[in-house]
C-alpha cells in the first residue's frame, strides 16, 4: 500500500557535499594538507574498487614528492573554493532549504597543534554560511568528513593517538564559537562506522606505521577515541550555544537475508549489528554489550579511562543522520553466489534489484525499510543526509544534459520517504541529495561518477572548463521542492 504524497511543513529539502570532494584550493588561504590531498587517482575496475583503499607509507611519500602534473583529484576537486557564490545561487534556484557542507579542519587550523585558528579559513566559511543564509538556506555542517589533517598521520598515529581527542575538541570549540550563530545543525563525524572499512580517510591510520601491532586493535582503539571526541563535541556545543542540534552520521547499509535459511537470517542479523554498533554508542551513550563481545572474539582490548564512559553518557546526539544508496544480501555461505559492489562493501547480489553502472544495487523500498528500522531502534528524529545516483552523463553540444535515470531514482526515493512518514509514523526532518553538484567520487576519485543536478565540465584528469550546466534533473528537483514533495 502507498500513501498519498505528503511531507511535513518545514521539511528540509536540499543537497549535500563534503569539503574534500568540492573545495579544491588545497594550498590556498592558509590551509594545511589533509590526507585527501595525498590520494592519487587510480584506474580501478568496478569489481575491485576496494583496491582504491589500499594505502601505504610509500604512497604517502610519493604524494609528498609529486609535482603539479600528478593526478591528485581532491587537490583541485571542483574548485567550490572559488565558485561557492555561483554554486549556492544555483542551489537557491532549485529551492534548497538546507545545504550540507563540511568544514576542512586544516583550513581552520593550518596545523592542528596551532594555538590560534587561521582567520582566512574562518572568513571563508563565515562568508559561505552567510551566502547560504542570504538565500534562505540553512547550512548543515559536518566537522569531519574523511579529511584528517596530514599532521595527524605523520606526527601522530592518527586517531589511535589519544592526544587527537583534545586537538579535535579545540577545533570543534572554535567552530561553535565562530559559526554557532550561523549554523543550527551539526554533525560530528561522517559515516562514523567507516573506519573499520577504510582506516586511512576515517582514522588517519596507515597500516604499515603500526608494525607488530594487531591492526584491528588499532582501529577499535582509534574508534574509541573518536567516540569520546564526538561526545565531548556534542556536550560542548549544547553548553556553548543552547538550541543548536548535533547529530551522528552513519552509513546506512542494509542487508537482506539471501534466503529464508535460518543460517542466512542469523548471518544477516550479525551483519546488521555491525552497521549499528557505533551509532548505538552515540544514541544510547554506552557501548552495546555485543560490541565488547565482538572485540573479545577478535582478541582486541582497548584502553579507556572511567571519565570516557561518563562523557559518552553526557554527549548523546539530538538526531540520527545517515547515508543511504543501495542494499545487498547476506548469506552464511557465499560459495558460488554472485557478489555485487556497494558503498565501500561487497554483498551478495540480489536478483530482484537493478544495478547502477558502478554495480550498486538501487532499492527505494530499502530506504523505507531502513527508515523504519532506524526509527524503531533509536526513536530520534531522522535526517537523510546522503542519497543519490552516481552515473555517467553526457554534456550535449547545446549545454544540456539529459538524465532521466537520476529523476527516476529521486522520484522512487521520495515516494519511499513519504510512505515511511505517513504509513509507518517515522519522524523524518530532512533530505539532502548527495553531490547536488558533480564532485569527485570518494571511492573511485573519478569525476565521471556524477551525482549532480548540476554538471561540472571536468574529467578524471582535471581537463575541462569547470563551467557549470543545469541537467534536466535540476528542474525536476526544483519541482519536487516547490511542491513539498507532492508533484513527482
Ligand atoms: C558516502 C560518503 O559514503 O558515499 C561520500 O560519505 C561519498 O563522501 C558517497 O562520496 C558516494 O560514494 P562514491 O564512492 O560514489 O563517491
Amino acid at each position: 500500500n502507498q500513501a498519498s504524497l505528503h511531507f511535513p511543513n518545514g521539511f528540509l529539502w536540499g543537497g549535500a557535499t563534503a569539503a574534500n570532494q568540492v573545495e579544491g584550493g588545497w594550498d590556498e588561504g592558509g590551509k594545511g594538507m589533509t590526507i585527501q590531498d595525498c590520494l592519487p587517482y587510480r584506474e580501478v575496475g568496478v569489481a575491485d574498487f576496494t583496491k582504491q583503499f589500499a594505502y601505504s607509507s610509500a604512497d604517502l611519500a610519493e604524494a609528498l614528492a609529486a609535482g603539479p602534473e600528478a593526478n591528485y583529484p581532491k587537490r583541485r576537486a571542483i574548485d567550490f573554493y572559488h565558485h561557492y557564490k555561483e554554486d549556492i545561487a544555483l542551489f537557491a534556484e532549485m529551492g534548497f532549504k538546507v545545504l550540507r557542507v563540511s568544514i576542512c579542519w586544516s583550513r581552520i587550523y593550518t596545523d592542528p597543534r596551532d594555538p590560534e585558528p587561521n582567520e582566512e579559513g574562518i572568513a571563508f566559511y563565515e562568508d559561505m554560511f552567510r551566502e547560504c543564509r542570504k538565500h534562505g538556506i540553512e547550512p548543515l555542517v559536518t566537522l569531519s568528513h574523511y579529511d584528517p589533517p596530514l599532521a595527524l598521520v605523520t606526527d601522530y598515529q592518527g586517531w589511535y593517538s589519544r592526544e587527537v581527542i583534545g586537538l579535535f575538541v579545540k577545533y570543534a570549540r572554535t567552530c561553535f564559537e565562530r559559526f554557532g550563530h550561523l549554523v543550527k545543525y551539526w554533525l560530528t563525524f561522517n559515516e562514523v562506522d567507516a573506519m573499520l572499512r577504510h582506516a586511512v580517510t576515517s582514522g588517519g591510520l596507515i597500516e604499515d606505521r603500526f608494525p607488530g601491532k594487531n591492526f584491528d586493535e588499532v582501529i577499535y582503539q582509534a574508534m574509541h577515541h573518536q567516540m569520546v571526541a564526538s561526545a565531548q563535541a556534542v556536550k560542548l556545543c549544547h553548553e556553548m550555544v543552547p538550541g543548536l542540534q548535533v547529530g551522528c552520521m552513519m552509513t546506512k547499509l542494509c542487508f537482506y537475508p539471501y534466503s529464508c535459511k535460518p543460517e542466512d537470517n542469523l548471518a544477516t542479523q550479525q551483519r546488521m549489528r555491525g552497521v549499528y554498533r557505533y551509532v548505538d554508542i552515540q544514541v544510547f551513550g554506552e557501548y552495546p554489550r555485543y560490541l565488547w563481545k565482538e572485540m573479545e572474539q577478535k582478541g582486541v582490548s582497548i584502553e579507556y579511562r572511567p571519565e570516557d564512559m561518563e562523557l559518552l553518557r553526557e554527549g548523546t546526539v539530538d538526531f540520527v543522520s545517515f547515508s543511504y544508496y543501495m542494499t545487498s544480501c547476506m548469506a552464511a555461505d557465499t560459495e558460488g553466489l554472485d557478489m555485487a559492489p556497494g558503498n565501500t562493501v561487497n554483498g551478495v547480489k540480489n536478483p530482484y534489484l537493478p544495478s547502477s553502472e558502478w554495480g550498486w544495487q538501487t532499492d527505494a523500498s530499502g530506504l523505507r525499510y531502513s527508515l523504519v528500522e532506524l526509527y524503531d531502534r533509536y526513536r530520534k528524529p531522522l535526517f537523510i543526509v546522503e542519497n543519490g545516483l552516481g552515473a555517467r552523463d553526457t554534456l550535449e553540444e547545446d549545454g544540456s544534459v539529459h538524465d532521466p535515470y537520476r529523476a527516476a531514482y529521486l522520484e522512487e526515493h521520495v515516494r519511499a520517504m513519504s510512505d515511511a512518514i505517513n504509513l509507518d509514523g517515522v519522524d523524518l526532518i530532512g533530505y539532502t541529495w548527495w553531490g547536488c553538484i558533480d564532485l569527485v567520487s570518494e571511492s573511485t576519485r573519478q569525476m565521471s561518477k556524477r551525482y549532480g543536478f548540476i554538471y561540472v565540465d571536468m574529467d578524471d584528469y582535471g581537463n575541462g572548463t569547470q563551467k557549470r550546466y543545469k541537467k534536466d534533473s535540476f528542474d525536476y528537483y526544483k519541482q519536487v521542492i516547490e511542491s513539498n514533495g507532492t508533484n513527482l
